[in-house]
């Protein structure tokens, strides 16, 4: 158990220790983070709340197979804890510097050929959608491409130039983040190895991430009023809207246990930290009736 957290960003492990950055709480957004950065301002704040897709950005983390998965999401409601043992992809790293020339990424590419961008607020946060929804899907239909894109808002270009832009997800899904698979995987291997929950001390705060059920339950016993956690989408509004202060905090999110889904005689089960995504793919094939539903849902 430490105060630190570790991930991969701009192909490097970085490193929070908070006993030392006290501008940064367990609570801090990974937003507010990165727009403490210098270099990496293209994310945006429009709501705050999870509505909008301009602050999107894209988890990269190990999957099966020994590939990475690709998950866009609001950086707005996601701690900063939650990025640990996860790479952090922004709109900044999708562009590559080749012979003193800007390369632009098949998807910003497409963007611009599409004229998919007017004012440019929201471009960065449909791109780095349109970027998970290259790397998930090499023939998208249209119905894959408007539920991936259905978390962000555009209030001045109009959709359908932006749809047309996804068309750069037809094609080959190979880009520079590929050739570095291996060496993205051996950096999170190397901060996943550790499997002891981490705990975040500041004056006023106590964040736990347990990567165990175990650890979890002993953490529960130990803290039963801390506030549970796994996606955040609701409790980080507490802290983004009404600034409130969330002194004790457990979060659910690294414990893989909790994410099961088995198939047995009496039924099937869902474990309770499996994401509404997940289940939603599970759906599609046992439940299409659910899997209707849920893609209204949330
Ligand atoms: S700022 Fe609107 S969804 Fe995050
Ligand atoms: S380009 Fe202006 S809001 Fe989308």
């Amino acid at each position: 158990m430490n105060n630190t957290i570790k991930f991969v960003l701009d192909d490097n492990i970085a490193e929070i220790d908070f006993s030392k950055l006290k501008d940064l709480k367990p609570t801090t957004t990974v937003l507010n983070y990165l727009r403490s950065l210098g270099n990496h301002k293209g994310v945006k704040e429009g709501c705050a709340e999870g509505d909008c897709g301009a602050c999107t950005i894209v988890i990269a983390e190990p999957g099966q197979n020994g590939k990475l998965n690709y998950k866009s999401v609001d950086s707005c409601l996601l701690f900063l804890p939650m990025i640990h043992g996860k790479q952090l992809i922004t709109i900044e790293n999708l562009s590559q510097r080749k012979n003193g020339n800007t390369v632009l990424h098949p998807v910003q590419e497409m963007m611009v050929n599409s004229f998919g961008t007017q004012c440019g607020y929201c471009t960065p946060g449909f791109i780095m959608s349109l970027f998970a929804l290259y790397k998930n899907h090499s023939k998208p239909t249209r119905e894959i491409t408007e539920d991936s894109l259905s978390g962000n808002l555009c209030r001045c270009t109009g959709y359908q130039s932006i749809l047309e832009a996804a068309a750069a997800c037809k094609k080959n899904s190979r880009d520079h983040f590929s050739e570095k698979t291996e060496t993205t995987l051996g950096l999170l291997n190397e901060i996943n190895y550790d499997k002891t929950a981490i705990m975040i001390e500041t004056d006023k705060q106590i964040y736990y991430r347990p990567f165990r059920l175990d650890d979890a339950l002993m953490l529960r016993k130990y803290y039963s009023n801390a506030v549970l956690i796994n996606g955040a989408t609701d409790i980080a509004l507490k802290q983004t809207k009404k600034n409130e202060l969330l002194a004790e905090i457990i979060d659910l999110s690294g414990v893989e246990e909790l994410k099961i889904y088995d198939e047995e005689e009496n039924g099937f089960y869902f474990g309770a930290g499996m994401s509404l995504e997940n289940l939603k793919a599970i759906c599609e094939k046992e439940f299409p009736a659910l899997y209707d539903i849920l893609k209204l849902f949330g």
